[in-house]
């Protein structure tokens, strides 16, 4: 069992707790996932290890409340158990040898984001962040990305924080002033990644996205996670998170992602009923 020791709100929708897990502790790198399960009856979910404290043997995960699911996790409080908690999982994010990095994040994919700026950082990279939220309520970790970043913007779409517009206008006037970066990583919802890499292609920066599909079993059996990228078919589990963004077919993991919102959709009423 794996005791939560901290709980914090951090919009209201998204939640971030602190766990211990010292085995995972031990041996977690920025990118990698866990899987968790509640309880006996939940799902499995994944999570991006968004922080860890290898001395304490604490982990930290972010989850944003999108179905039934996340709702039994968010149940528990400071002092409960999570039943499994499986880890570290995936290929660790590539921070080595680059001097000059943008790390974008949408929403909730700053959770993500944020332990790849700080390995970048922490590597001596100079890390520009540019974080993108619908609006000032749903704005997180502004303090952690302000202490591992040389520069950072953020964006909404509102302007009730930061400038108003989309993370691609920052990043678009970036490069249209000169900014040369060895590298784009761009970690957020499909949509934002797809147009990230879109803009990336034109100024040809390469730039890696983190892919967050719906997975199972986290051991590349049972296919739940595939998608196309430079039409081959890859696991997101075990071949990523991480992928090149300009050869991820992001339209059908878009198609894909939708199917399942309807099937979410379904099971949450059928709790409320
Ligand atoms: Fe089953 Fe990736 S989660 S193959």
């Amino acid at each position: 069992m794996y005791k939560i020791v901290e709980k914090e709100r951090l919009n209201p929708t998204v939640t971030k707790m602190v766990v211990e897990a010292p085995a995972i502790a031990k041996k977690a790198k920025a990118g990698q996932f866990i899987i968790l399960r509640s309880h006996e009856m939940g799902e499995r979910i994944p999570l991006t290890v968004a922080d860890y404290d290898r001395e304490k043997g604490l982990v930290t995960i972010i989850y944003q409340l999108v179905g039934r699911s996340t709702m039994l996790l968010d149940n528990l409080e400071v002092g409960d158990a999570i039943l499994d908690f499986v880890g570290p999982l995936g290929v660790p994010s590539h921070v080595e040898g680059m001097k000059r990095v943008c790390v974008v994040g949408g929403g909730v994919g700053c959770a993500i984001a944020y332990p790849t700026a700080k390995a970048l950082y922490d590597n001596g990279t100079e890390v520009t962040v540019i974080t993108g939220f619908r609006n000032k309520d749903l704005e997180i970790l502004r303090d952690e990305f302000e202490a591992v970043s040389h520069h950072m913007y953020t964006m909404s779409d509102d302007g009730t924080v930061g400038e108003k517009g989309l993370v691609t206008n920052k990043l678009q006037e970036l490069l249209d002033a000169g900014e040369v970066f060895d590298e784009v990583i761009a970690i957020g919802p499909l949509v934002m990644m797809k147009f990230v890499c879109q803009l990336t292609k034109q100024y040809d920066v390469k730039t890696t996205v983190s892919m967050n599909p719906i997975m199972i079993d986290g051991t590349g059996m049972c296919g739940c996670c595939r998608l196309s990228v430079n039409n081959e078919m890859k696991f997101a589990c075990v071949d990523g998170p991480d992928f090149d963004g300009h050869q991820v077919d992001f339209d059908e993991a878009i198609a894909r992602s939708r199917q399942y919102a309807d099937f979410e959709a379904k099971a949450r009423e059928k709790d409320c009923h």
